[in-house]
């Protein structure tokens, strides 16, 4: 039995804002968490690993009404529909043990229960907010904050915001928090402390503003509902209420809470390391073990996002090389703590190197000579040879210590090179002892049984490591060594595998990639994909009466001819047909967009009930209609059959 057996471990990720477009930035956090949630596992841990969607705020709002949907209606969608956040998390192969939405009904009755509990005990009070705002990150700052005068977390632009607020007295938990931040191991990795320090608590903690009333998408204060909870506020508590925290849906709170590690990338770490905390000593409630703040993935330098295109799609990328090996090469490839740039070269790299050629290479070679040699099921007799095979064993034995010791650091990076540097010393280990030739005299059997044998055991316990990380590659290795027991335990041992194993060939886990014909087939997708993000819709305009409708006259017209007016950077001088048999004159400002002769024999239509008016010496009488988004601009174009002078009705 495992030492460790039943002792709880609780991990987190962030609660994600739904987004219609998940990246594999994305992806990077909670595909870390599966990692460790799963290691854990392994070991023999009750697990609780939690996930969720963060519901309210703003921009939900908005983009809601962008949609023309209901703010439920719009994250319903993109949390349970098809490509949403439930359906990234199947396909990434995340198991996490429960999922938590922020318009959760326990939720919210809980986030304001915690409201009025911190307002009862006098650390929430009423004030005027006066600040600098940052709409898209949802952020209160002051001045100081300020980077350059605008958002320090995302450098866009911020703006006054007063109104009437209530506050929490975050500044009252400045030592306390300070003193928790400088005890080590609470927040890693410990280049963030020096971060936090200097940032937020030299320059002093204020209190901080925790309900807003110009939002109506968020939780109501519910002893003065004109205000709705700080976005904040409501996401941090999940923690606590996906555990049944003062609410009745769940009773894991006691058992699970505090958490052991929540990860968070490295722009929310104030949130959670200074502020969190703070709530919770408000509330007396024991305090996380510790927050790990995990860099970006960047692509180019900046942080991955939609205009990036589809070459950081997880879906495409996942069809294209497999759940595995992307998961793989995200906590291969870059240090957990430190940002990392993705770029195809390294995927295709990595998926060649350490995945086709180093260990699918050595499972298919050894699966193969022992079938070739022993008909795929190895002897009881086998002969060790000390000298040669000592290396090799020890190696694989000390694995569960290295292992585990950059495991317990979050060092994913470093445990795989562990776990590859036996890959590799296996490898060698096939070219030093050279099956094919002890093959050829029957007096060796034995010795290259045993060879077969500690490769097929060195990869059993490689493959075993590995299966946090590649869970499905590590079950189909398991199947093709004929290994029954890869539990943990068996790993710390060389020799769990029956003498007589019997493999099974297949496919081969990873097929080796061709680089540069990847590459180009790449970079065609990703140009068919640069599709210009649209600019967001307009405010609509209030209704009008059908009279106020039917008053303007809109008429179909043929362009007669069309001409540049003389000094004018933006007109266009039309003479148009509309049925009446006089040529109608309309100046239009659209000289940016076309050109006079692309326009010539063209079916437009125009207002033509406008009082008439001088532009640059000329009377134009109307208007043509056009339709204009952002910075594009296109004419009404008609059917060519309708006759000019066809009113629209
Ligand atoms: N809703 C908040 C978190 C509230 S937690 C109580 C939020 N959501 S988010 O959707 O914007 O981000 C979720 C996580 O994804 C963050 O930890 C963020 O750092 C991470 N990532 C988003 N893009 C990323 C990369 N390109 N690379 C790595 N992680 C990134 O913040």
């Amino acid at each position: 039995m495992c030492e460790h057996e039943r002792e709880k471990f609780y991990i987190t990720t962030p609660i994600y804002y739904p987004s219609d477009y998940l990246h594999i930035g994305h992806a990077y956090c909670t595909v870390a968490a599966d990692v460790m949630a799963r290691y854990k596992r392994m070991q023999g841990y009750d697990v609780m690993f939690l996930t969720g969607t963060d519901e309210h705020g703003q921009k939900i709002e908005a983009r809601a009404r962008d949609a023309g949907c209901t703010p439920q209606e719009f994250v319903d969608r993109i949390v349970e529909g098809p490509k949403g956040v439930k359906d990234l998390w199947k396909l990434m192969n995340v198991s996490y043990d429960r999922f938590i939405r922020t318009t959760d009904a326990h939720h919210v009755q809980a986030v304001q229960n915690i409201f009025r509990k911190m307002y009862e005990k006098g650390d929430i009070y009423k004030g005027v907010y006066k600040g600098m705002y940052c709409t898209p990150c949802e952020s209160f700052w002051t001045e100081t904050q300020l980077v350059d005068g605008k958002c320090p977390d995302c450098g866009r632009e911020v703006k006054p915001a007063e109104e009437e607020a209530y506050f929490f007295r975050l500044s009252k938990y400045a030592d306390r928090i300070q003193a928790l931040l400088e005890t080590p191991g609470f927040l890693e990795p410990a280049s963030r402390v020096k971060e936090m320090i200097n940032n937020f608590i030299k320059p002093g903690l204020e209190d901080l503003c925790v309900s807003r009333t110009s939002i109506k998408w968020g939780i109501p204060v519910d002893f003065d509902p004109e205000h709705v909870v700080y976005v904040w506020v409501d996401a941090l508590f999940n923690y606590t209420t996906a555990l049944g925290f003062m609410n009745g849906q769940y009773d894991d709170y006691e058992k699970y809470w505090p958490a052991d590690v929540h990860f968070v990338g490295k722009e929310i770490v104030r949130f959670h390391s200074i502020i969190w905390p703070a709530f919770l000593m408000s509330m007396d409630m024991p305090l996380p073990k510790k927050i790990y703040g995990h860099g970006w993935l960047n692509l180019n330098g900046d942080k991955i996002s939609k205009s990036k295109g589809n070459v950081v799609d997880p879906y495409l990328l996942a069809e294209r090389y497999g759940v595995d090996a992307l998961r793989f090469f995200m906590l291969r490839t870059f240090p957990f703590g430190s940002d990392g740039n993705f770029t195809n070269e390294a995927l295709i790299g990595c998926i060649n190197t350490d995945l086709a050629n180093d260990l699918g290479n050595l499972v298919s070679r050894t699966v193969a000579m022992v079938q070739k040699y022993f008909n795929g099921q190895l002897p009881l007799e086998q002969q060790e040879d000390p000298e040669k095979d000592d290396e090799l064993i020890a190696m694989a034995c000390r694995l569960n210590h290295s292992y585990v010791e950059q495991m317990e650091k979050y060092a994913f990076q470093n445990a795989l090179a562990e776990v590859f540097k036996v890959i590799s010393r296996a490898n060698k280990y096939i070219d030093e002892n050279e099956p094919w030739k002890l093959a050829k005299d029957e007096a060796n059997r034995p010795r290259l049984a045993r060879v077969m044998y500690n490769l097929l055991e060195t990869i059993r316990i490689c493959g075993g490591f590995l299966q946090p990380f590649m869970p499905d590659t590590s079950a189909a290795i398991m199947e093709r060594i004929g290994a029954q027991d890869h539990s943990w335990q068996s790993l710390a041992f060389f020799g769990t595998l029956p003498r007589d194993a019997r493999v099974q060939g297949g496919a081969p886990l990873f097929p080796r990639i061709d680089a540069a014909k990847e590459l180009e087939a790449l970079a065609k997708l990703s140009q068919a994909d640069q599709q210009p993000e649209q600019p967001p819709l307009p405010e609509p305009l209030s209704p009008i009466a059908f009279d106020d409708f039917s008053k303007v006259e809109m008429t179909v017209v043929k362009v007669l001819s069309c001409e540049a007016v003389k000094k004018s950077e933006k007109l266009l001088r039309f003479e148009l047909d509309d049925g009446s048999g006089t040529p109608r004159q309309i100046l239009s400002g659209i000289a940016k967009y076309y050109k006079p002769e692309q326009l010539v024999g063209k079916t437009l239509v125009a207002v033509t009930n406008l009082k008439p008016r001088k532009m640059m010496g000329y009377e134009s009488c109307g208007m043509l209609l056009s339709a204009e988004r952002g910075e594009a601009l296109h004419l009404i174009m008609v059917d060519d059959r309708i006759p000019a002078g066809s009113r629209l009705v």
